[in-house]
């Protein structure tokens, strides 16, 4: 799917090839650089490879149960959005989503127009029925995100994440029905 920015610049939003490898592994290294609120810290980043990265997109090609988008701003990989699954029958019906859009590329609507494209996906995907996520209660704007999307909260473990800077937030779960 291809798109305009408000500031000009081309988006296009597609599934991956492994071509994307070092791209996407160059924008998590950055992301992980630039925010507290992803669950890898920048030295684990720095631990993976590009054939690692090879590895992580054939897990979503190969599994038409999973999903991976990734955003293209002006040819760069700026951000992503994926679905997994448990791979437990009794949880078939469910899935989890993780997203990400770089600083630079932020607040631009990249992120809405992610979680647009996912839920297409998944409202039309035959086992799906509901979409979770885990988010640090201190994330502000990635919870505005889900709650405009109509994802709910239904749980929160206290103190389940510790920040950089030593602090503790809650890491809180939200949820959103795909099917009637
Ligand atoms: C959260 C994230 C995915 C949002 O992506 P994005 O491309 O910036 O999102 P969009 O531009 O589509 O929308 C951002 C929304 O947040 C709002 N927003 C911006 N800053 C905000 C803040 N500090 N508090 C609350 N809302 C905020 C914007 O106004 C916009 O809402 P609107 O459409 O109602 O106006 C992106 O910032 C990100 O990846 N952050 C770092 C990693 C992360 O937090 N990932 C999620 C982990 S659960």
């Amino acid at each position: 799917m291809r798109h305009f920015l408000p500031n000009g610049a081309e988006l296009i939003i597609r599934p991956p090839v492994i071509e994307d490898a070092l791209g996407l592994l160059r924008n998590f290294q950055r992301m992980t650089q630039e925010t507290d609120f992803l669950l890898f810290t920048p030295g684990e980043a720095l631990e993976m490879s590009e054939k690692s990265e090879e590895d992580f997109i054939k897990t979503y090609l190969k599994n038409p149960d999973q999903l991976m988008l990734v955003a293209i701003a002006n040819d760069t990989l700026v951000g992503s959005i994926t679905v997994n699954h448990s791979g437990y029958h009794k949880r078939g019906h469910t899935a989890e989503m993780g997203i990400a859009v770089e600083r630079a590329w932020s607040s631009l609507g990249i992120g809405r127009r992610l979680m647009t494209a996912m839920l297409r996906w998944a409202e039309e995907h035959e086992k799906i029925q509901l979409i979770y996520l885990q988010v640090f209660a201190s994330n502000d704007k990635a919870i505005h995100l889900y709650r405009n999307f109509g994802f709910l909260e239904c749980g929160r473990l206290p103190y389940g994440i510790q920040q950089r800077d030593g602090q503790f937030t809650d890491l809180v779960t939200m949820y959103r029905r795909v099917k009637p």
